[in-house]
């Protein structure tokens, strides 16, 4: 197997790792899950009979307007789970709760970015009966402007809770949502909308981000008039665009195309009866990337999506009612999907939500506003966790943070040096860390420990959760044995996994199913130990994990040589001590183009453009031309090492040209 663990530098002591912290305190006796052996007797009964595991949680979890004929109708790929079933994602996340206590409590807790140093961020609450209202007015403004059951929506917002409003008010009326995240261009915009045939876009004037304007609007006027090479235009499917007031700044309106959210809520009231959904009707599309090609749209169904976002929410958050739970990822990326909106909310959880940077205006932002709010739970990613070590333990020690009682990390590996900080600085030493391993196409957490539960080792995302069949295995599907490396794959099928790729079956089996016989390939290494804990190492494809974020390679590759100066593009991940990963490019530049320093900040700036500063390459080394096999492949091992400036290793004699590797080497330009 390759090797190719992000982090690697930071994580070689992983495997030396022996420390293990056993479940404590409040949590030993009063967790959901309280023991090992509870666990144990849960997870065999989960797996010796999933069909009945999974109809008891789903009777005792979701409210049906109608009961499923069959638990589960599974054909490699295809599963169908709760068969017949009718329910609806808004009305299991806010009406269910409108006739309990929880009517009135916090759903929603939001805390916008400071619109200047020096001034606090705005504050606003929904309770759970004013976010119902909010859904059901939006749901009807949606109706209004032409969105039906099954048509796609695109929402391109800021983190406020119209993200939320907007989410939930799709769900409401069985359209299907396509968040993008507002660090994506209007390319990227305009990709997703093509793919998908969206009919609206709801979006912003702009959204704050470190004190500056995000011109969102602006990014989806250009996305609606870009066209593909045979001169077509990629967002014609689009009719209208709802446009909601944040940021102020000067936007365009095109008559007769958008509406502004609120003007729009002057013409609808707050009657919307939640339509009734097929457990199998999609409920999200999410555009992912891949080893290969343009993004994938994975997506999700409505019941067994929401019945995993709910049982992992409150196992491995342990949550209970007076917890004050803060995932602080954005609603752009699944984690914000799961776990800041449907899993808190079906819950009846109240969750937190946040605008803006973790800097600003000051390193301290987070442990103010935990500290504000008594935040209970933090469910926050590694690479945010390495920056705050290095940003210094001064701006968590200002802030009374005892209200913590669990911490959450989930996005990459962890290594055990950040991993014994967030448990010392932020936990007090006294909270669970919960280490969780999933990904966009198991729609929820996989493989994690159950704070009541589960010793945990850092850098270790520990057991499978329950259903979960993980396995390690060789190329031909073989398990490997203990404490070797092999491939992550899942044996069975699973309530929340993906259903597919948009309008790609062909693509869902080659990238999922293909690679070992019958069972789901994670595209992940991972290695197990004698105890059956589970390290994930990192991709084992050509995907990259920088910051917590996933970016394909080939996109980037593709966006650099759509450069009129570029010949050649390869993009490999070097070892980052905050990102997990860095990107480097190795560029070949077209004959006559010299290359200066200027060009490598153009390419970058072109790379934010074809996609979003999310893909910029961190360094961008021009070279007379790639290393490459007698069969014309770029030799990406040999690029890693050079990236990551290791001596070069490994067999090398299928090199076409000796003398690249030495220029390369040698960083000439
Ligand atoms: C990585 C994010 C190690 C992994 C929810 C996976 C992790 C990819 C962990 C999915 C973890 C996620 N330990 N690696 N706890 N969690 N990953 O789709 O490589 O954005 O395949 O989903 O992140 O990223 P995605």
């Amino acid at each position: 197997m390759s090797q190719t663990s992000p982090a690697s530098k930071n994580i070689t002591s992983v495997s030396q790792e022996t420390r293990v912290f056993e479940p404590n305190g409040e949590f030993s006796t009063a967790a959901h899950i309280s023991s090992l052996t509870q666990y144990r007797r849960l997870y065999n009964e989960s797996i010796r009979d999933p069909e009945k595991f999974w109809a008891k949680q789903a009777e005792q979890e979701l409210i049906w307007f109608k009961p499923w004929k069959k638990v589960l109708q599974w054909k490699v790929p295809d599963a169908k789970w709760f068969v017949g079933g009718k329910l609806n994602v808004s009305h299991n996340c806010l009406d269910r709760h409108l006739s309990t206590p929880l009517a009135n409590k916090a759903a929603i807790i939001w805390e916008g970015e400071p619109a200047s140093p020096g001034k606090p961020g705005e504050e606003r609450v929904l309770t759970f009966k004013q976010l119902h209202r909010e859904v059901c007015l939006f749901a009807n403004v949606l109706k209004r402007n032409g969105a039906r059951k099954g048509d796609r929506v695109l929402i391109y917002l800021p983190m406020v809770p119209e993200a939320a409003v907007a989410m939930l008010a799709c769900a409401r009326i069985g359209a299907v949502h396509s968040v993008v995240f507002g660090g994506f261009s209007a390319q990227s915009v305009a990709d997703r909308i093509a793919d998908c045939g969206a009919k609206l876009v709801i979006t912003a004037d702009g959204g704050f981000r470190r004190g500056a304007t995000i011109q969102l609007k602006k990014n989806v006027d250009d996305a609606l008039v870009l066209k593909d090479a045979s001169g077509k235009r990629l967002a014609e499917s689009i009719e209208r665009v709802i446009v909601l007031r944040r940021a102020s700044n000067d936007i365009h309106i095109e008559e007769g195309r958008d509406v502004w959210w609120h003007r729009e809520l002057e013409y609808v009231d707050a009657n919307c009866p939640a339509a009734h959904m097929d457990s199998e009707d999609p409920l999200f599309i999410l555009y992912t990337s891949g080893s290969t090609g343009k993004p994938k749209g994975i997506f999700h169904t409505t019941a067994g999506f929401l019945l995993g976002a709910k049982l992992t929410s409150r196992l491995v958050f342990d949550l209970k009612p007076d917890d004050l739970y803060w995932c602080t990822a954005d609603v752009g990326w699944v984690t914000g999907h799961s776990y800041v909106v449907y899993g808190p909310l079906a819950n009846g959880a109240t969750s937190l939500m946040y605008e803006g940077a973790p800097n600003f205006p000051e390193p301290d932002r987070f442990w103010r506003i935990v500290e504000k709010y008594g935040v209970t739970i933090l469910y926050t990613a590694p690479t945010a966790i390495r920056a705050f070590m290095k940003w210094g333990v001064e701006w968590p020690k200002k802030h009374n943070l005892t209200s913590l009682r669990l911490l959450g990390t989930v996005g990459e590996p962890i290594n055990p040096e950040a991993w014994m900080w967030y448990h010392e600085v932020i936990g007090g030493g006294r909270c669970p860390i919960v280490d969780t391993w999933w990904q966009t196409e198991t729609g929820v957490i996989m493989i994690t420990p159950l704070p009541g539960a589960t010793p945990t080792k850092p850098g270790s995302a520990t057991l499978p959760f329950f259903g979960v069949v993980p396995e390690v295995v060789d190329d031909q599907g073989k398990p490997v044995p203990t404490n070797s490396g092999g491939k992550l794959v899942i044996r069975k099928p699973w309530p929340s996994m993906l259903r597919g790729v948009w309008g790609d079956p062909q693509r869902f089996r080659e990238v999922y199913w293909s690679e070992i016989k019958g069972s789901y390939f994670t595209g992940d290494g991972c290695r197990r130990d004698k105890d059956g804990y589970f390290w994930i190492v990192g991709r084992i494809d050509d995907v990259l994990n920088v910051a917590g974020h996933r970016i394909g390679t080939a996109e980037i590759e593709s966006a650099l040589v759509s450069n009129p100066n570029v010949a050649e593009a390869a993009v490999v991940g070097r070892p980052d001590e905050l990102k997990g990963q860095a990107l480097v490019a190795f560029v070949t530049l077209k004959t006559g183009v010299k290359a200066h320093p200027q060009l490598r900040e153009e390419l970058r700036q072109h790379v934010a453009k074809e996609i979003g500063p999310v893909a910029k390459p961190d360094d961008i080394r021009f070279a007379e031309s790639l290393p490459k096999t007698r069969s014309g492949k770029i030799m990406r091992r040999l690029l890693k090492q050079i990236a990551a400036g290791d001596e070069i290793k490994g067999d090398t004699t299928t090199l076409e040209d000796f003398g690249v590797l030495a220029r390369l080497t040698q960083g000439e330009e």
